[in-house]
């Protein structure tokens, strides 16, 4: 079969049938043939006719089964792939693909995968419903924080730090990505000496409070701290999905421990940044909610990293949207948040979020416990329907924040 030969309008993907979504730009062949070499490459084709190809192969190609403009959508048959197998899946359809000469740029925009696939992998244990139930959060946003500095504070002052947050009003503590068992600051002192913080917060302020602590390493070294956790009573751990690998990630799934599971996704703008090329965080979000996230960095639009709103609300989307009957994932919005971005942050993401503010609750000019005391007034004036200025009035640690961050 030649490259063109994968190309059929007339094919109506079957409900069985994964499909991907690709933006594509050929270089030096048409644009279907470039499309016919994506389909034949992440199926039974290659680059020239083979000699071999019987009709039992043949019925297993990919099909391209619609162009426009420089979207394509290629349908592929389960049969190509191993269930419960994520690093399979995406050898097929985001493997060699990026990196075919006769392509210019590709971007892999979706991944619809059948039920079938979907369910060969254990999906959310908790999801939003579970997460509200164990912070006995029913209705707002969840407020959150990362400890800064991000790296280089001793365990001691960690610890002392989450206190404050905590005792401010953050629901959530949590590690940030490049914080895991350094010198400064090793993983079973943190864990133990910030849990109890949490359970003096907790006690003080008949709170539900809880730590996510950064549990990212090799996959064995993973799993213990997973078991650590769970022994000294913590309810979460916090991984780096992209820079661990899915195959650890499901390896930590697959224990089924009772630890909710917080996805940082370090890394991603990698794939995700130039819009022509790489790998759009929506597949990203799919491919980890199916593997078993709860909760999962989707962008902010208004903080410090770089994204559309389009983008973010189709993150959301995967997060949410009907997928084979999977529990949908909390969205996180974290990376330069403050006060005032709330109610753009609760227009955009509803209720159902984690708004999480490192700078903008340590960076208070009267510290952390007040910094966390104004982000959730923010979020308690944003809920009662009033502008933040109106509520700063009678809310001082509001007020101080809203003079510093201006925009
Ligand atoms: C995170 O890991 O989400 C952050 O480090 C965000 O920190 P920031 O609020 O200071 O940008
Ligand atoms: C951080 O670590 O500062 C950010 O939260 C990363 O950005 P993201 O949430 O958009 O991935
Ligand atoms: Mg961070």
């Amino acid at each position: 079969m030649k490259y063109l030969d994968f190309v059929d309008s007339t094919y109506k993907p079957k409900e069985t049938d994964l499909v991907c979504t690709f933006y594509l730009e050929p270089e030096g062949i048409s644009l279907n043939e470039a499309a016919g070499g994506v389909a034949a490459e992440s199926s039974i084709g290659t680059w020239t006719e083979l000699t071999t190809t019987q009709p039992y192969v043949t019925r297993l190609a990919a099909h391209v089964f619609s162009i426009e403009g420089n979207i394509a959508k290629i349908a592929y048959s389960i049969e190509l792939f191993e269930p419960a197998n994520m690093p399979n899946i995406l050898s097929s359809v985001a493997g060699n693909v990026f990196g075919l000469k006769a392509l210019k740029n590709l971007r892999l925009l979706d991944i619809q995968m059948p039920k079938d696939l979907v369910n060969s992998f254990k999906g959310p244990n908790y999801g939003i419903a579970g997460i509200r139930k164990l912070l006995k959060v029913p209705e707002r946003p969840l407020v959150g924080t990362i400890i800064k500095p991000k790296l280089g504070l001793n365990t001691k002052d960690h610890a002392k730090v989450a206190y404050d947050a905590w005792s401010g009003g953050c629901d959530i503590v949590k590690d940030d990505e490049n914080l895991s068992s350094q010198k400064f600051n090793p993983f079973e002192d943190r864990l133990s000496q910030t849990l109890e913080s949490r359970d003096k917060a907790q006690e003080e302020t008949g709170e539900r409070k809880v730590y996510m602590v950064n549990i990212t390493a090799e996959t064995d070294t993973m799993l213990k701290r997973a078991q650590t956790v769970l022994d000294q009573g913590g309810e979460y751990v916090m991984v780096d999905i992209l820079t661990c690998g899915w195959s650890a990630l499901q390896t930590l799934r697959n224990q089924n421990y009772k630890l909710v599971i917080h996805a940082h996704r370090a890394g991603h703008a990698a794939f995700t940044k130039n819009p022509k090329h790489g790998i759009s965080m929506r597949p990203i979000a799919t491919v980890a909610r199916i593997i078993g996230v709860d909760q999962l960095h989707v962008g902010t639009v208004v903080g410090k990293m770089s994204e559309a709103k389009a983008e973010v609300l189709e993150n959301i989307d995967a997060c949410k949207a009907e997928l084979g009957g999977l529990k949908p994932v909390l969205p996180v919005a974290s990376g330069g948040l403050h006060p005032r971005l709330v109610p753009a942050l609760v227009e955009t993401f509803g209720n159902d979020v984690v708004i999480q503010a490192g700078g903008g609750i340590h960076g208070h000019p009267d510290g952390t416990v007040a910094g966390a005391k104004a982000m959730r007034q923010a979020v308690d004036a944003t809920l009662k329907g009033l502008s933040l200025e109106e509520y700063a009035k009678r809310h001082k640690e509001l007020k101080t924040a809203l003079e510093l961050w201006k925009a």
